[in-house]
């Protein structure tokens, strides 16, 4: 990865020719909210919140976002708009500007590498959301009881031919939008789909606070009792943190890099941040209490929302009609998610290598759909074999999000507060109390709150 001296051109001439922009501030915020928002706030946070307790795990968490998710927020766009490249290319260009070690682009090709495989396994599971979206038109939960909707659940996951199908179209449609460019489809399409999942949401919260156990839910989500929060549950949290906020991949790397002047990188930020926090938690509103109220257990694992909104939705008025749309804005949700996962990848591809958008989405498509076999795999066929204790998907999943993308984010931690000179980062966050606050976070905080739990893991 060292640069030699046609990549060292590449990047310069790709960084010349002018960027694609954004077409407004709120296009970006969107997009990068549409990136941020997907089966992390709605699928993941719910059931790990379940697995490692409730209340002390969700404070850990949103402590993670607001001191270490946020930060490196700003520094991935901050990276992404002065590098006006991918995340690869970004960071050799600045590298090489600041005179720095051109070994920091390792950040983002460790990104790049993460978003590769998160895809993998998250279009298998966006696939699950597709194959509801018909199970609940079809009317295949109308009055089903838990045990029914199980049982729809597990042969969903029994079958490979099924899985592998789902995954074969998201993956598609994921090309698809990613070769033709982002902006017109995304920009408009999320628009329309964000407010669209947040109102859905809330009339889901409406029918949890009807159940009797709706009180039960909000304690579990925000009473913490910190002496039942394991190690393991505060890594998680940070993993989650990342994964949710789609940082340490360089995708906000990438974002950025199509990111206006004028706009203010921490105010959009924070904006980003609390989009992605709200429908995270009224997801869990809208789900434990159903949970409790029909007797599942909130540890229940990846198939907690699989199985417990149905449920819901079975038994509510228009239930067939408010499930079938979840299902249709989960899997948009999830979508404008994928499209920001094949973008590292892609851009690398046509900065570095002059691979043209079109060839290079399919080329990186297909590779990434072949690795995802092995996690449609690992729930059938596959389930016997495990590795570390962890089966495939559980290793893959941890791999990423709690290896890899904290790794990453520390990387481009310290590449944004010691790497990148005071006076860029200044140049990119306007000079003032506001920049003096965030150079510290970033230099000293949010590596050592980064590292002391990766030391903590380990011991
Ligand atoms: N942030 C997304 C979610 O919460 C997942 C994701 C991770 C998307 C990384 C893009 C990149 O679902």
């Amino acid at each position: 990865m060292v640069t030699n001296v046609s990549q060292t051109a590449a990047v310069e001439s790709s960084a010349a020719q002018g960027r694609e922009r954004w077409g407004s501030r709120l296009a970006f915020v969107l997009a990068a909210a549409g990136s941020a928002v997907g089966l992390g706030n709605i699928w993941k946070f719910p059931y790990i919140t379940g697995e490692y307790g409730g209340g002390a795990f969700v404070v850990t968490y949103l402590a993670c976002i607001a001191l270490i998710g946020v930060p490196i927020l700003m520094a991935e766009v901050m990276i992404g708009r002065r590098g006006g490249n991918g995340p690869v290319g970004s960071l050799m260009r600045l590298a090489i500007t600041e005179r720095r070690s051109p070994l920091w682009a390792i950040a983002g090709w460790s990104g790049m590498l993460g978003s590769f495989i998160i895809l993998s396994f998250y279009s298998v599971i966006a696939g699950w959301a597709v194959s509801y979206v018909v199970a609940a038109a079809s009317g295949s939960f109308a009055g089903a009881d838990a045990d029914a909707i199980g049982a729809v659940f597990s042969g969903l996951l029994a079958s490979p031919g099924t899985l592998i199908g789902w995954h074969t179209l998201f993956m598609a449609m994921t090309v698809a939008v990613v070769a033709r460019g982002v902006r017109a489809g995304l920009e408009r399409a999320v628009t329309v789909l964000m407010p669209a999942l947040f109102v859905l949401l809330l009339v889901l919260v409406g029918y949890a606070m009807t159940t009797d156990e709706f009180s039960h839910g909000v304690t579990f989500l925000f009473a913490a009792d910190f002496s039942q929060l394991s190690t393991e549950a505060v890594l998680a949290a940070l993993g989650h943190a990342f994964f949710t906020l789609s940082l340490g991949m360089g995708i906000m790397i990438a974002y950025g890099s199509h990111l206006r002047r004028d706009t203010s990188i921490a105010g959009t930020a924070v904006t980003i941040a609390v989009m992605d926090t709200v429908v995270a938690l009224l997801a869990g509103l809208a789900i434990f209490p159903v949970v409790f109220a029909n007797g599942l257990t909130p540890g229940a694992g990846p198939g907690l929302i699989f199985q417990t909104l149905p449920l819901a939705f079975g038994n509510m008025p228009g239930g067939l009609v408010f499930g079938t749309l979840f299902f249709v804005l989960l899997t948009v949700a999830a979508w404008t998610s994928t499209i920001s996962l094949l973008e590292p990848t892609v851009e690398w591809l046509e900065e570095q290598h002059g691979i043209r958008r079109f060839t290079a989405a399919i080329g990186a498509g297909t590779a990434i759909w072949a690795l995802g076999l092995v996690s449609a795999l690992s729930f059938n066929l596959w389930s016997e074999i495990s590795l570390f204790g962890k089966g495939l998907f559980d290793l893959l999943d941890f791999l990423t999000a709690n290896i890899m993308l904290p790794l990453t984010g520390l990387l481009v931690a310290l590449f944004a507060g010691w790497g990148l000179s005071r006076r860029a980062s200044a140049d990119e966050l306007g000079d003032g109390t506001l920049h003096a606050a965030w150079h510290f976070v970033i230099r000293f905080v949010t590596p050592a709150a980064v590292l002391i739990v990766f030391v903590y893991n380990l011991l």
